[in-house]
């Protein structure tokens, strides 16, 4: 209950924020129109809009909706067109109606989080209806039974906080896309009831999704299902009503699964023993496949039903007989082939299976010619004892020729003529007729399986009788191959790079009376309309003097000379230090305006692998990220092997000072009113690169160290950089993520997998050290105690132990210590064990704001709206700067529309552009 009201009042935070921030206009048309077409009850024109029943509006003075609910209202009617004017929209409920007509578009609603439109009875959905959804968490459609014929949108690839899609019964067409898979925070897709086709995306394996319901689609879904061995959060997997077929594959890393529908499908083969055995496993049907082996049971009273038209060799859990279990293993080999499923049931192998010859109750002869199997020859074979004649020639097997076949005693023919093995050729008693012939590569030490028929002996085909059995196909060499001289051509390519700027900076260390002043040269425009493309360029000096050139990056960011860097630290002297860290020293310096800064001087070594382009790109997106919680980033250097990155200088120093360091540093400790603002200061900063987060990632490297502060110890977020499409930017997080174990969510640990939820979890962290004034991890302390979160969550299990949990220099009064407890709560919250179980940065901010706002109670929400466009993603910022770029003040009019004294202003010596943050 009080989660839930806290909740809200964080939504009504949230709203106030966000209006402030925007261009009023009136939301009043578009809700007469509703009025005037579904006259909702408890509506009436002669109340303002605000007061309508179920509607809520933000507290701004345009009064702009934010939700509208109006589940199970008996409405009819069509809903207007224009219900994407509504800008500020959050929640959207009507479902459970009687709604009809087209849909009308969504698109643009960039609030929108929760779209409910089920039950009702829509007849068409608009193409791009979802366009533009970026905050969308839920879309429920289900149950919309006339809806014309209409595909999963493929809009929704950027409603990336997407966790939940509903649209069961909703006469879907077309094939489940592959985006679905990795949406990063999906956890529901339920389309059961349409008419899908096709595969399961191959993306699907590694995807977050719990439960998956594709039952009962009208034609039905088809091929296999191996893609679900990877799906390791599952918990809930209905398939039935399909057309799957191939094996139930090994599903034992999917640890959460509890309940799985196979009924209704062609699925093949025996049941993996390790399905009985998945820890969750309650509840799974299997009824009318073509399932093979012994009845599935379980000791521990799964819930399992396998009836219909299944080929198990029993009627009740058991062993099946010797012969049909190694033939069982020798179809698996080959895939479980569906011309083998018919006949072979029952439980013994000579009553009428296909391929199959038998003298009494022994298999004697098994004949597979051309049958067009593909698949291996399975070391099963060996088990059927009485084996006299084996025909396996015209197929398409790969692989070796089992050495156990050489144990058949009984055997007398051998024909694997005409497939495409490879491996050497076990020695056969010279009682055996062996035929080979027609394996291009056998007795050749090429398993050559992949390669064309018409392979030539290949470079590597070395001398037969070699013991050795593994030597590379034509298709791995020339992958290798390839591989080799792609990496040839990168490393030639940095090589020219490295050698083309140390050149330039030799040319420019040259110049005799170097600048004084800050020389900066910016360029025109950035390279490419996703702004990650930036190369290195030259451009001339903008100030006067020097014509030498300036190594620059593309971008529009500063490129600042090493000669002012030396001068203004005093070439990087001892007493300018004003830290060390994993990355590399940091100076403290002053321009001849009095402006502070702060340099980060790092050998290029210390960042790995990354290359030079990373840097770039990278440097030219943060430069543009602005925030008042955010430091400032406000140009580059790179020097030879060095890298230097100029920040905005913040005179009170890191966060770790102030709460652990303290005493040696002759501060006085921290209030609890100046911990709650540090946080609520953070946690704005991270939500706002959450709230730029959506295609590409920003990534917070959050721990105290990297919060700064300011003279009124207001903080700012240091460090973070960004990381190019999550997943495959993983190594360039690892950088960032070297040494901040203690901070690490229990999943990033485990799935090196990033999500906004890793940060909050950091943040959990965080706010734990601030109520207790220990480290995330303090050797110290007993082992219990040692790691902060996992001592301090059984803190939090009662609330009477918090007080003795607190630092000690807080000594709170009853008012603070009830803040304290709701700080304290919040952290474990943040630190929940399932990503999905932690809030977002919104709700922290809104859990903090409150309890800050009773010290301050000046306008606080004005200074929030500082000047950043929510609307946009990052790749649109970056486009809007794009085109703005070299206009002067676009960044005054545009993004950062109202001027904030807080947000630290441009040395002048700096040319007119942004600002912010880090990157090592
Ligand atoms: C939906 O529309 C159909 C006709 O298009 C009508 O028969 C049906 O009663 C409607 N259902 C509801 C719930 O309004
Ligand atoms: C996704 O967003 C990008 C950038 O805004 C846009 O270019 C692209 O067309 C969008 N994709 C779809 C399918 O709407
Ligand atoms: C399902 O879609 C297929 C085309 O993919 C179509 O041939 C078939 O008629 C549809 N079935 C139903 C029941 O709508
Ligand atoms: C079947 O095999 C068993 C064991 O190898 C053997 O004892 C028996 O004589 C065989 N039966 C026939 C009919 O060949
Ligand atoms: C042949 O090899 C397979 C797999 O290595 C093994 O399971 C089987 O028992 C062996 N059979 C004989 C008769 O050696
Ligand atoms: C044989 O198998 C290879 C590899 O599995 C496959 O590429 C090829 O198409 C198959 N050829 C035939 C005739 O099935
Ligand atoms: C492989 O090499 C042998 C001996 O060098 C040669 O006789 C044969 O024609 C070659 N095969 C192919 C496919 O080139």
């Amino acid at each position: 209950m009080a989660a839930e009201s806290l909740h809200s009042l964080a939504l009504l935070l949230i709203l106030l924020l966000r209006a402030a921030g925007t261009a009023s206009s009136d939301d009043s048309a578009v809700m007469s129109e509703i009025l005037t077409k579904l006259s909702p009850p408890g509506w009436s024109s002669s109340q303002t809009y605000c007061k309508w029943k179920g509607v809520t509006c933000d507290s701004s003075s345009s009064s702009r909706v934010t939700a509208i609910h109006l589940a199970s209202s008996s409405l009819s009617g069509v809903l207007p067109s224009d219900l994407s004017s509504l800008s500020q929209l959050q929640t959207l409920s009507l479902q459970q109606n009687s709604l009809s007509g087209a849909l009308p578009s969504f698109s643009g609603l960039a609030f929108l989080q929760y779209l409910y439109l089920d039950g009702n009875n829509f007849t068409s959905v608009p193409a791009g209806a979802f366009k533009g959804l970026t905050s969308l968490q839920t879309l429920s459609l289900s149950g919309n039974l006339v809806l014309a014929p209409w595909p999963i949108p493929p809009e929704l690839i950027n409603s990336t906080s997407l966790v939940t899609f509903y649209a069961d019964n909703a006469n879907i067409v077309g094939t489940i896309p592959g985006f679905l898979g990795s949406l990063p925070n999906l956890l529901n897709l339920r389309v059961s009831y349409n008419n899908l086709t096709g595969t399961l995306p191959s993306s699907f394996g590694g995807s977050t999704i719990q439960s998956l319901w594709l039952n009962n689609q009208a034609t039905g879904l088809s091929g296999g299902i191996n893609v679900l061995a990877g799906m390791t959060d599952l918990t809930q997997v209905w398939l039935q009503k399909n057309q799957f077929t191939g094996p139930i594959p090994d599903l034992s890393k999917c640890t959460t699964l509890f309940d799985l529908q196979l009924r209704d499908n062609r699925f093949t083969g025996v049941v993996p023993t390790s399905l009985l055995a998945l820890p969750s496993l309650q509840n799974v049907s299997l009824d009318n496949n073509k399932l093979q082996g012994p009845v599935p049971s379980s000791s521990r009273g799964i819930h399992i039903t396998y009836d219909g038209t299944n080929s198990f060799c029993n009627t009740a859990p058991g062993p099946c007989d010797p012969q049909v279990a190694a033939l069982l293993e020798v179809a698996g080999a080959l895939g479980y082939p569906i011309t083998l499923v018919d006949s072979w049931n029952g439980n013994d192998a000579c009553q009428g299976w296909s391929a199959i010859s038998c003298q009494g109750t022994n298999v004697t002869t098994v004949t597979f010619s051309k049958r067009g199997f593909s698949g291996t020859i399975s070391p099963a074979f060996a088990n059927l004892i009485s084996l006299r004649t084996l025909l396996l020639n015209d197929n398409n097997l790969t692989g070796p020729i089992p050495d156990n076949l050489t144990t058949l005693t009984q055997l007398q023919v051998l024909d694997v003529s005409n497939n495409n093995l490879s491996g050497l050729i076990p020695v056969f008693p010279t009682s055996v007729k062996l035929t080979t012939t027609g394996n291009p590569f056998i007795g050749k030490l090429s398993p050559g399986g992949g390669s064309s028929p018409s392979g030539t002996n290949s470079t590597s085909g070395g001398s037969p009788g070699r013991s050795n059995g593994s030597s590379l196909s034509g298709g791995v060499i020339a992958a290798v191959v390839i591989g080799v001289l792609i990496f040839i051509g990168v490393v030639l390519f940095v090589l020219y790079k490295f050698c083309y700027i140390n050149r330039r900076h030799r040319k420019f260390n040259r110049v005799d009376n170097p600048e004084i002043g800050m020389e900066v040269a910016k360029n025109g425009a950035m390279n490419g309309v996703n702004g990650f493309g930036g190369l290195p360029s030259e451009l001339h000096s903008q100030s006067s003097g020097d014509h030498s050139d300036f190594p620059v990056f593309e971008g529009g960011n500063v490129a600042i000379s090493i000669q002012v860097l030396r001068q203004v630290t005093h070439n990087f002297s001892e007493e300018n230090i004003l830290g060390r860290g994993g990355f590399g020293v940091v100076y403290k310096g002053e321009l001849h305006d009095g402006t502070k800064i702060a340099v980060k001087r790092m050998e290029s070594g210390a960042m790995g692998t990354k290359g030079m382009n990373e840097f770039q790109a990278e440097i030219a997106v943060l430069t543009k990220v602005r925030h008042r919680h955010l430091v400032a980033l406000l140009g580059s250097c790179i020097n030879g092997d060095e890298r230097l990155l100029v920040y905005e200088y913040m005179p009170q120093g890191t966060l770790t000072q102030h709460l652990f360091e303290w005493q040696e540093k002759g501060y006085a400790p921290l209030t609890w009113k100046q911990r709650v603002t540090i946080a609520l200061d953070v946690a704005r900063g991270v939500e706002y690169l959450h709230s730029l987060a959506q295609q590409s990632f920003i990534h917070r490297d959050l721990k105290p160290s990297n919060i700064l502060l300011g003279d009124d110890m207001r903080a700012k977020v240091a460090d973070f950089g960004l990381v190019k499409n999550a997943p495959d930017g993983k190594y360039s997080v690892e950088t960032r993520l070297a040494g901040t174990f203690g901070y690490l969510a229990p999943e990033y640990a485990a799935t090196g997998r990033v999500t906004t939820k890793v940060d909050v979890y950091a943040f959990g962290v965080v706010l734990m050290e601030i109520i207790t004034g220990r480290k995330a991890l303090d050797d110290t302390m007993p082992d219990e105690r040692a790691h902060l979160v996992t001592w301090f969550r059984r803190v939090l299990i009662n609330k009477e132990n918090i007080p003795k949990a607190i630092d000690q220099t807080l000594n709170p009064d009853e008012e603070t210590l009830e803040s304290i407890i709701k700080v304290a709560e919040l952290a474990g919250h943040c630190t929940a064990r399932e990503p999905f179980q932690r809030p977002d940065m919104g709700h922290a901010v809104n859990i903090l704001g409150p309890l800050v706002e009773q010290w301050k109670p000046t306008s606080h929400q004005e200074e929030e709206s500082s000047g950043i466009n929510l609307h946009m993603s990052l790749p649109q910022a970056l486009q809007r700067w794009q085109a703005d770029e070299g206009t002067s003040s676009v960044f005054n009019t545009m993004s950062f529309s109202n001027t904030q004294s807080s947000i630290p202003p441009k040395p002048l010596t700096f040319p007119d552009s942004f600002s912010s943050t880090d990157c090592r």
